[in-house]
């Protein structure tokens, strides 16, 4: 999942939780960027490191608690027009998924789909799309299922359409969208209106709203999203020479009005100083390293978005509290 950052997973996410430091590829990246992240001011570091294997786990039990309703309420409004979607997806149609953490979703669409293709999940970790496309291909016998290695937030070449083949249907998810900065969701958009010439896109949004809904979400009774927050200094202790004391950094996530957007950050609680990959880091109490944003929409941002990117935008689904928009994109032809 790039975002999940530029929401991508990081190779060797599971060889992470060995408990050893890695010195892989990886790693290395994750090293320069953190030291960076942590030299720079104000400090900031793509949400991507989230997503070890660790990391991952706890986004999965994110997505069922009671406060995030952006999972339940995506697979609600998708359960419920699934018969309209896949009309207008039409006979033989490709799904391109971009990451390959949704399953759940995609099966929806695959049981309303007439006689589906191809199935084409796209992630950046190998190992996590090999486990994704073996499970659907188990349960899918004649869909041709073809998982896609690359970072889809880079360049992207996919494989020609089937001979005989329909549409091919982009499927974006979860609001994943939102994790990007505006300039990089357009590109993304710009990406995938190439990609997918002929075909449309089918993109989870979430949308802007009552704020102290918004806060609960990222602010859960439970603490998951702390700990999934704070599973990136963890992450660091494991995986880079780093010493961080987790006890002494706080979950700090908060709406910003202005931005639309739901920022993410680590506070330190106290005077510090911390070790990364033998580069010493002072922290002040109170001092934060910015760990994610959150966008949120309006349903005609969106739009607007899609159309600069050179979609044209159809139909736009929503639940009875406006919470959450799942949108039709066609491509341009
Ligand atoms: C993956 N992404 C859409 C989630 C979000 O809501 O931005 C990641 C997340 N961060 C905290 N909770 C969930």
């Amino acid at each position: 999942m790039l975002i999940r950052g530029l929401m991508d997973r990081e190779p060797g996410g599971d060889a992470a939780d060995s408990g050893a430091p890695q010195a892989d590829g990886a790693s290395a990246v994750f090293a320069h960027d953190l030291v960076a992240a942590l030299a720079a001011r104000p400090r900031h570091i793509s949400p991507k490191y989230f997503y070890d294997a660790r990391g991952s786990e706890l986004f999965e039990q994110i997505c069922e608690l009671p406060e995030y309703y952006p999972t339940r309420t995506e697979l609600a409004i998708l359960s419920r027009h699934v018969p309209e979607i896949a009309a207008l997806m039409g006979p033989r149609a490709e799904i391109v998924e971009f990451g390959a953490g949704s399953l759940r979703k995609v099966r929806l669409l695959l049981d309303a789909m007439e006689r589906p293709a191809r199935y084409l999940p796209i992630d950046i970790s190998g190992e996590h799309l090999a486990r994704s496309a073996a499970a659907l291909q188990r349960d899918y016998d004649g869909l041709d299922v073809h998982p896609v290695v690359a970072d889809y937030t880079q360049r992207l070449l996919l494989p020609a359409t089937l001979p005989g083949a329909g549409r091919r249907v982009g499927f974006f998810p979860g609001s994943t969208i939102g994790n990007f900065a505006p300039h990089e969701a357009l590109h993304f958009l710009q990406v995938t209106a190439q990609v997918l010439r002929g075909g449309a896109l089918l993109l989870g949004a979430d949308l802007v709203k009552d704020p102290a809904i918004l806060h609960a979400a990222y602010n859960d009774a439970q603490g998951v999203t702390a700990q999934f927050n704070l599973n990136l200094l963890a992450r660091a202790n494991r995986e880079l020479r780093a010493d961080f004391v987790l006890d002494q950094f706080a979950h700090s996530a908060f709406y910003n009005s202005p931005q639309q957007r739901i920022e993410m950050h680590l506070m330190s609680r106290c005077r510090q100083q911390v070790v990364v990959d033998g580069h010493a880091f002072e922290w002040d109490e109170g001092d934060t390293l910015h760990t994610e944003n959150s966008y949120k929409f309006t349903i005609e941002g969106v739009r607007s978005l899609a159309l600069q990117a050179g979609f044209r935008p159809g139909p736009v689904w929503t639940d009875e509290g406006r919470l959450f928009s799942v949108h039709w994109l066609h491509a341009p032809v």
